[in-house]
């Protein structure tokens, strides 16, 4: 097994061969659960605390599922409305919940690099479900396995990153987990909405759909994240479906057997055509949900041999 670290805090310092542990553990959990065993017993005795300080529905009931499915005893911490706003900080309330001893702590931030901070400081092993623009490592886990499966492979693919590329921490992790696997990336967006040092990523830039797509094997679509947008930073939601929402007529520059994704939660006319995101001929959007439920059990199951192995 070659998965030995404490936490999975981001994509970046992750070796390839790591990536791929965790995709073939996470293959096999799939096929499990399809095969309709739920039971497992690799957290068995475990506590998982999920601590979403920022709203979220399908990424927190998919770590929730993947502990159950495991065994674990789960905990949703409401931080919305707990002593964070009353005044305590981040790092009082990891010292709160670490003397409670958990296992696994599953964090969402909205503030870049928080997660990393947290985990310094407590015993348990630490998931990052998400930190600011930072990153997001089980989200392009999951991408990638919903790649592989769908392609056979998970290198030498010409991948499309289209949209709000600069808010994105879906499309960081992506970027890099995509090109440490040996994959051509593009990203596709108005100049707004990519981020300033783009030119520094070493991957190609357009604000031209067409030229994007051309020849893409998939199209990755992401969410306008406006709650994280300080201003105007496109003309008007028509406008940009106009130019930048994935439809069939922009499809149509890709390879004929090129698939689409979206992380979710999708805003239909806007970035993505409704009736193209439910045609499940290309669309693979209920697959990926599927494979985040399978990733994570993977993720978690791979850091508690960890961390009982130390
Ligand atoms: C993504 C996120 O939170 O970064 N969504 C998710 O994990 N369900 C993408 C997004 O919010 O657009």
């Amino acid at each position: 097994m070659s998965f030995t670290r404490r936490h999975l805090l981001g994509i970046e310092p992750l070796h390839p061969s790591e990536i791929v542990t965790l995709l073939d553990l996470a293959d096999d959990y799939a096929e499990a659960t399809r095969r309709g065993e739920r039971h497992g017993q690799a957290l068995r005795g475990l506590t998982q605390i999920n601590m979403f300080f920022e709203n979220s529905t399908r990424t927190q009931a998919s770590f929730e599922i993947a502990g159950k499915r495991l065994g674990a005893e789960v905990m949703n911490m409401a931080m919305q409305a707990s002593s964070v706003k009353k005044g305590e900080t981040l790092i009082d309330t990891a010292l709160t919940l670490n003397a409670m001893r958990p296992d696994l702590l599953v964090v969402r931030h909205p503030h870049s690099g928080a997660v990393n901070l947290l985990a310094e400081k407590v015993n348990c092993a630490v998931l990052n479900a998400g930190d600011g623009r930072h990153e997001h490592p089980t989200q392009a886990l999951l991408d990638a396995l919903t790649i592989r499966r769908a392609k056979g492979r998970l290198h030498r693919l010409t991948v499309a990153i289209c949209g709000d590329i600069a808010h994105s921490r879906v499309a960081r992790s992506n970027l890099i987990l995509l090109g440490k696997m040996e994959n051509r990336v593009r990203l596709v967006g108005p100049p707004t909405l990519m981020p300033a040092q783009v030119a520094e990523l070493g991957v190609e830039v357009t604000d031209d759909m067409a030229e994007g797509l051309r020849d893409a094997d998939v199209v990755m679509m992401l969410r306008l994240q406006k709650e994280r947008m300080d201003g105007a930073f496109i003309p008007s939601e028509r406008e940009y479906y106009h130019r930048f929402g994935l439809d069939a007529a922009k499809l149509a520059h890709a390879k004929p057997d090129a698939i689409v994704m979206h992380p979710g939660p999708m805003n239909r006319g806007v970035e993505i055509d409704g009736t193209l995101a439910d045609d499940i001929n290309r669309s693979v959007i209920q697959e990926q949900v599927e494979m985040g439920v399978a990733v994570r059990m993977a993720a978690m199951d791979l850091l508690v041999r960890n961390l009982r192995a130390a």
